[in-house]
């Protein structure tokens, strides 16, 4: 018998998608450690590959299949090398994966990734493993607790998966199932984790985080129990459904003072025939009632949203009435997507706007936003904000963090800045950044 502990296995995991495949990934890359993994950065060092896919638009699934091609080819030097699938395109196609690219070993859903040493183990004996479940048993329930390594200062947390919105464009409630939100104490206990590694912002995930029921005060609940949670000091959610923010959460916003003023908020359209054919269940007019009532209780808050342009039906009037919204709101951010056909949704049978019509309204939309994210970076010239600071810059003494508004700010700073908040005066605003000194005030 040989005296030498095997070298450990290397795992390469690639993610696409939103922030809660983020976690996920996390979350798998620890479910395997138990496997003799650990994680490498490069795909040609890895036994094990893992695509952590996303399905949302075309392009995102078809990526996958691309990159599987092109990855193909390390298998030449190492035959022994594992492909796998997780995430919605996983869930989505299921085993349709393995019969396009024969390389891949192992499919696994959202919802059952818990279930990964065991299908790593058959994957090992030579087998083919594909697990698109919704299993009844809590995944985080049987996930190893989060690694004790050191982390960097901010971190996601997924607190509610699942959607029962049904927007008639959207693939999620398929890919993630319906509604479930995580018990309170286990989150408490996670955040209660992270702050010991090192965390000091948290972002609570959700695809609809405001619906989160396992708290008797929902989200707002939840927030007010991290607040108590001491060396947390910055808490964040995303992302939210307009008919989901309650009167406890809006007001969170006036009160909680670790709760960042920062709110992603889509409403997708500003027509009220279009917002109906996508099932959105609220009106360009309730929407910006909400707005109304976020703003009355955190006036400087900054606004971020999502659009989708194109959607079938779509009139120009229609478009013309999103961009009136746009202008109403005033986005510090937003993100925009040309209409994408999904298959399984109900808008996937209506007819389809032609292409340069869609390209020619992105456009305009991004142009708007475009100006109004300037408008409001600008505005942050000669303010002082506080950064909490993540990590060393490019230039030397510089470092990167993000102030309370989410805005990257670069500053002139120690490197024991990192995971501390410090006050800023933003002296320039660039791309997607900002630019800014130290203030010289005491901070506390
Ligand atoms: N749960 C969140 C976000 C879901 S997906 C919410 O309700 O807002 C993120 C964004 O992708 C959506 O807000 C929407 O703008 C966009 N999206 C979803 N399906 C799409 C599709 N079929 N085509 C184009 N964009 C889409
Ligand atoms: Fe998709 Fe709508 Fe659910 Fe958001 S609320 S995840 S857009 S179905
Ligand atoms: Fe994509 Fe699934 Fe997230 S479809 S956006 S990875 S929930």
């Amino acid at each position: 018998m040989s005296d030498r502990t095997p070298a450990p296995k290397k795992l390469y995991i690639k993610t696409y998608g939103c922030q809660m495949n983020v976690y996920d990934s996390e979350r798998m890359a620890e479910a395997l450690g138990g496997n003799g993994y650990v994680e490498t950065k490069s795909p040609e060092d890895a036994d094990m590959i893992l695509l952590n896919t996303c399905h949302i638009r075309e392009k995102a699934a078809e990526k996958v299949y691309s990159e599987l091609g092109r990855m193909k080819a390390l298998k030449i030097d190492k035959p022994d090398l594992k492909f796998g699938v997780t995430g919605c395109v996983a869930q989505a196609e299921g085993e349709e994966i393995m019969r396009r690219q024969p390389i891949v070993d192992l499919v696994v859903g959202p919802q059952s990734y818990h279930r990964l040493p065991a299908m790593d183990d058959a994957v090992q004996a030579g087998k083919k493993a594909l697990d698109t479940d919704f299993p009844d048993d809590d995944k985080f329930d049987t996930l190893k607790r989060r690694s004790k390594a050191k982390r960097g200062p901010t971190a996601f947390l997924t607190v509610q998966e699942g959607c029962d919105k049904f927007c008639a464009f959207c693939v999620v409630p398929y890919t993630r199932g319906s509604e479930v939100s995580r018990p309170a104490d286990r989150i408490i206990r996670e955040a209660q984790e992270l702050v010991e590694t090192g965390v000091r912002e948290i972002t609570l995930l959700g695809q609809n985080v405001n619906a989160y029921h396992g708290h008797d005060g929902g989200l707002a609940g939840l927030i007010w129990a991290l607040d108590k949670v001491d060396g947390l000091e910055r808490i964040r959610f995303t992302t939210s459904h307009p008919n989901d923010m309650d009167d406890a959460l809006i007001e969170a916003h006036g009160t909680c003072s670790k709760l960042m003023p920062y709110l992603h908020l889509p409403v997708q359209a500003g027509s009220d025939k279009i917002l109906k054919a996508m099932n959105r269940k609220h009106t360009a007019e309730s929407y910006i009632r909400v707005i109304e009532r976020i703003r009355a209780a955190r006036p400087d808050i900054l606004l971020s949203g999502d659009f989708i342009v194109g959607f079938p039906g779509e009139t120009d009037q229609d478009f013309e009435d999103t961009l009136s919204l746009i202008r109403e709101v005033h986005y510090g951010q937003a993100y925009s997507f040309k209409y994408s056909t999904r298959p399984g949704t109900p808008a996937a049978e209506k007819p389809q706007l032609p292409e340069d019509v869609m390209n020619e309204r992105l456009q305009r939309l991004q142009g708007l936003l475009r100006e109004q994210q300037v408008q409001t970076q600008e505005s942050m010239v000669g303010r002082e904000v506080s950064v909490l600071f993540e990590k060393a810059g490019r230039e030397a003494g510089q470092m990167i963090g993000k102030s309370e508004y989410l805005h990257a700010v670069f500053a002139e700073a120690p490197l024991d800045s990192i995971g501390k908040v410090r006050k800023v005066r933003i002296t320039r605003s660039e791309t997607n950044s900002l630019a800014g000194n130290l203030s010289k005030s005491p901070q506390f």
